[in-house]
């Protein structure tokens, strides 16, 4: 075989309290697709952070072409032609699509300290749409950050590392905030860089995208490396037990519903985005005590919007909103979380978590100044300390300590402290968007679970996911979304992957079909 791109001999690497990785070696090939797989919080960002020079490894070296290297930031990374996107994106919002590419790049080609000129602005951009042009990656450099998709900042990142010269890519969960068509995309452009010689290094929870794509599988867990694997050799079921250590039931188990009142009621609901447009368009629905809703769509067709509206972050343009029937539409988010309302939100930086926090008060957000944890309004730390140490084993949040901020936590762990937390209250109706995000097959068993143990208590669900196995495996009813409007609800067995595809794609149905059903 010929001599690895990058080769991690014994690399460790501590936190105060964890061992990130213990004595990892790994390796990757030229023009391979190397998928790094591991439980939430096994240490695999933390080993790639460690390759792209943003940690400094405790012990180990690190080979590129043979040679050992010392990386002691990004730009030596980058210099050594490795570029990585990250799990979260780094992306400046209000610069544009140029301005980020020459971020921090500036020295290579003119002046080091002033205002880049206008000329060096243009050459960049010409650059940057000719690397486009050449590996699928269609972006405009004039562009603001702030403007572009979620699937458009990823090409931007992809390029950004093209362009400074990337030969071994490190791809951190690209998928999980993807369109099932923009991963499609997405793969074709790893395909077409190996095709040229490259190399990626790719982490992903969903399995079947690294049978289909990957050459090589590692997988971690507790930070050392439990063994490598070929797609051909192996199977989802036993990669699920590589990772975790026991094994996962893929698909959840769950008895019929037995739906009551409506304990959520939307009417002729409308909603506009941040430049006024209408993103929600006159829809109505309900969900019951008991069931859980599913709503399926392709991201970005008024999903976030609709549960911003029903929680109250965002304003209502028109129409009613009742809970445990009672109007909410223009009540603020802590009278509706105060009404039994629990809320996942899709962003867990934004909404979810304040990530400056330790991690025992991220879990009291919504309730610290209630009983048990306020008495005559003073703060109780013993309760709160205990909610966090309950909470942390029945979730198997893995964290050093009680008392960690939410930063440091794997990104996985963050979203487990989230449904932890809105789970744990005394709750009538679930709002859960995108619940399962970025978690490990075996955390995913575990929340489905736990939200159909929410319905069988009574708990209305109303689940919005891009996901369509999670729909499908979760939900009693479900209905479409697409541009801003419900095309169909149905009953959960009269739901196929075919059906909600056509939906999902704006295909409506003929009235009388329905009924035909
Ligand atoms: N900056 C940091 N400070 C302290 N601890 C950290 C830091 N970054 C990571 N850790 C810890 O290192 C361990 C490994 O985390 P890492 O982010 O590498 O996991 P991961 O495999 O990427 O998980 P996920 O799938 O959830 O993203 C975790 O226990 C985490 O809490
Ligand atoms: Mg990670």
């Amino acid at each position: 075989m010929s001599e690895p791109v990058l080769r991690l001999v014994g690399i460790s690497k501590r936190f105060p309290g964890v061992l990130a990785n213990d004595q990892v070696d790994f390796e990757l090939a030229p023009g391979e697709i190397h998928a790094l797989l591991g439980e939430n919080g096994a240490g695999k960002t933390t080993l790639m952070n460690v390759v792209y020079g943003l940690y400094e490894q405790d012990e180990g070296q690190i080979f590129i072409n043979g040679e050992e290297v010392e990386i002691h930031d990004p730009n030596d990374a980058l210099a050594r032609g490795i570029g990585m996107v990250h799990q979260h994106f780094m992306l400046v919002p209000v610069m544009t699509v140029t301005e980020n590419m020459m971020l921090g790049h500036e020295t290579t080609h003119g002046p080091r300290l002033g205002p880049l000129s206008d000329l060096d602005q243009e050459r960049v951009a010409e650059e940057i749409k000719a690397l486009g042009v050449q590996h699928g990656l269609p972006i405009d450099p004039e562009a603001y950050v702030q403007d572009l998709s979620v699937g458009e900042q990823q090409r931007v990142e992809i390029v950004k590392a093209l362009y400074r010269g990337a030969e071994v890519l490190i791809l951190d969960e690209p998928t999980a905030v993807l369109t099932p068509q923009e991963a499609e995309d997405l793969f074709a452009v790893m395909r077409s860089l190996i095709a040229e010689g490259k190399s990626i290094i790719f982490i992903t929870h969903k399995l079947k995208e690294v049978l289909a794509i990957a050459d090589r599988i590692t997988v971690l867990r507790d930070g050392k490396v439990v063994g490598t694997a070929e797609p051909a050799q192996t199977s989802e079921e036993e990669l699920a037990t590589m990772m975790v250590g026991r094994e996962v039931i893929l698909q959840v188990e769950k008895g019929p519903a037995e739906p009551g009142e409506a304990v959520l009621e939307v009417q002729n609901l409308n909603v506009q985005n941040l430049r006024e447009q209408s993103v929600v368009r006159g829809v109505s629905f309900s969900v019951r005590a008991g069931e859980i809703l599913g709503i399926a769509g392709v991201q970005g067709n008024g999903q976030a919007e609709l549960v911003e509206a029903l929680t109250g972050l965002a304003p209502v343009e028109g129409g009613h909103v009742f809970m445990n029937g009672q109007e909410t539409t223009h009540l603020r988010p802590r009278a509706i979380t105060e009404m039994g309302v629990a809320h996942v939100p899709e962003d867990r930086h934004r909404h979810g978590l304040v990530l400056t926090y330790p991690l025992d008060e991220n879990l009291v957000l919504q309730t610290y100044y209630l009983p048990p944890f306020a008495k005559r309004s003073f703060l109780q730390p013993k309760e709160v300390r205990e909610n966090a140490k309950r909470l942390i084993q029945e979730y198997d949040i893995r964290t050093p300590s009680i008392g960690t901020h939410a930063s440091s936590l794997s990104g996985g762990n963050q979203q487990k402290v989230i449904v932890a937390r809105e789970l744990s209250r005394d709750i009538r109706l679930l709002i859960a968007n995108q619940p399962t995000r970025g978690l490990d097959v075996g955390s995913i068993e575990f929340i489905h679970t736990r939200i159909i143990e929410e319905r069988d208590e009574g708990v209305g669900v109303l689940l919005v996911s891009s996901e369509l196995d999670e729909i499908l495996s979760l939900s009693d009813r479900i209905a479409v979304l697409y541009a801003g409007e419900i095309l169909a609800v149905m009953p959960a067995r009269e739901a196929t992957k075919e059906r909600l595809g056509l939906l999902m794609a704006g295909v409506r149905e003929a009235p009388n079909s329905i009924a035909a059903d």
